[in-house]
């Protein structure tokens, strides 16, 4: 018993104050309880019992993870319990994708093999420029790939045996290996180039810069500080537990949808400026405020709630985003070799006023992710357009494996939510000459 005698059982009692009856339900690890739970709360044996109402999933917890940790009071974020700072400073992309895949780090074998096997599996079919020639000289970067992922799917029927594990994970070697390749044909369509072909003795990040910048036989080396630096952008966003695009990724998983066609829902999840395509969002904003004068003005609206800071504020972190204090290091670097970026100042000038005034602090509002990742990007030469497809590669490797816990977990069935209905109770048709 517990000072208080309540006994310090790990359970809860519910009073339902329509009946007075009393329910005790289990408290789980996690300090939850189980929806399902609920249900047997009713008025009498018509009812249908108790649900939770959540929109936007705000405190629901839909699966156990193992993958990804973060505590957003205290702004952690690990990947299989490693701090993402070590990560970034001391492991390269491919190393973490294994981490995440596997759970444990790879020894150097394990590793050499998964290399090999990434580097093995770059190239994508002919016929996928086929379909990438089909798209305008300016369509979106972002829908072009998610299309081509779909589309990357009917060259691979098998994926579709989804309860496979060795076939499972033939799809995700092709998947994080092509992601790159894809990414690149959609930059050299939108340029009007023709491909760059992998280049397999190259690093993951060496070879993709490759793909992108090459023009003519191999006059293309990519600079190490800008390699390592899009090395270390592609560990922080490598995954971030069950976000919207996870999320996406998991529902259309738990219907036992092949993983390309799983993987291009996510990445159309990802697109939305309030997730992935907010980096793109934050460079749109910085060039509409234009001039520092403006900046007043730009961030009396946003208080007026006229529009959002973008780059600003999670669901998750209430303090600043671990990923933010990386990237604007590793931005100084970067701008060391690319020259300053003029925007950077704009940025800084934003932060300063944001994290100094009420409306933010009271909202707990710090920088997240995109605030800064997109200043890097266009420093290195990217369009706006590819900066949610340089989140989309390395995230593939955390929509797989979330997809693949999910669907080892069986705990998980087919996501199907419900529903408060409020629309009309039944009526009778009536004809159209009578309306
Ligand atoms: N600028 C101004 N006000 C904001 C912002 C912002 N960026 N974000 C939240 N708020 C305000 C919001 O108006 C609300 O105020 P009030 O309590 O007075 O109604 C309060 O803060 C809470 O906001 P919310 O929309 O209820 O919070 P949420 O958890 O539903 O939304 C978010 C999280 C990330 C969608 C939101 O903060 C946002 O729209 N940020 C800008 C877009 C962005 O940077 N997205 C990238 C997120 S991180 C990377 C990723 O997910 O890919």
């Amino acid at each position: 018993m517990t000072e208080d005698g309540s006994g310090g059982k790990n359970t809860l009692t519910i009073r339902d104050n329509r009946t007075g009856r009393e329910y005790e339900v289990d408290i789980l690890e996690g300090d939850v309880i189980r929806a399902m739970d609920l249900r047997q709360i009713k008025i009498d044996d018509d009812d249908f019992g108790m649900m939770t109402y959540d929109p936007g999933y705000k405190n629901t917890a839909s699966t156990r993870s193992t993958i990804t940790y973060i505590d957003g009071e205290k702004g952690i974020l690990r990947y299989r319990g490693y701090p993402i700072e070590q990560l970034a400073e001391r492991s390269s992309f491919l190393e973490v994708a294994y981490l995440i895949l596997n759970g444990e780090l790879p020894s150097q074998s394990e590793l050499d093999d998964f290399v090999h096997e990434i580097t093995y599996h770059t190239y994508v079919h002919e016929n996928i420029r086929t379909v990438m020639n089909g798209f305008r000289y300016d369509a979106h970067a972002m829908s072009m790939l998610i299309s081509s992922v779909a589309a990357l799917g009917t060259f691979y029927p098998e994926a579709r045996d989804v309860h496979d594990a060795g076939n499972r994970r033939l799809q995700v070697h092709r998947l994080v290996a092509k992601m790159p390749t894809l990414a690149a044909l959609t930059y050299r369509h939108h340029q009007g180039l023709p491909p760059a072909y992998p280049e397999n003795e190259l690093s993951f990040t060496a070879n993709f810069l490759n793909m992108l910048f090459r023009i003519g036989g191999g006059d293309y080396k990519a600079n190490p500080v800008i390699e390592r630096a899009l090395d270390v952008l592609f560990i922080l966003h490598a995954d971030h537990e069950q976000n919207c695009s996870a999320t996406a990724m998991r529902v259309i998983g738990s219907s036992e949808a092949d993983p390309y066609s799983a993987l291009a829902g996510a990445m159309g999840a990802l697109f939305g400026p309030l997730h992935g395509g907010a980096n793109e969002a934050v460079l749109r904003m910085l060039e509409r405020i234009g001039t520092m004068d403006n900046i007043p003005a730009f961030m009396e609206g946003v208080k007026r709630k006229e529009e959002r800071l973008m780059g600003f504020g999670h669901r998750v972190y209430k303090a600043y985003d671990p990923r933010a204090s990386i990237i604007k290091r590793t931005a100084d670097e970067v701008f060391e070799v690319t020259g300053h970026n003029p925007l950077l100042d704009m940025a800084l000038e934003l932060e300063r006023i944001a994290l100094d005034d009420d409306f933010f602090i009271s909202r707990h509002l710090y920088p997240n992710v995109d605030f800064y990742s997109g200043l890097i990007y266009q420093a290195l030469g990217f369009p706006v357009e590819m900066f949610p497809v340089l989140f989309a590669i390395p995230r593939t490797v955390g929509w797989l494996a979330q997809w693949e816990e999910l669907l080892e977990d069986e705990d998980q069935s087919i996501a199907r939510p419900r529903q408060i209905f409020t629309g009309s109770a039944e009526r009778d048709f009536v004809p159209v000459e009578d309306r």
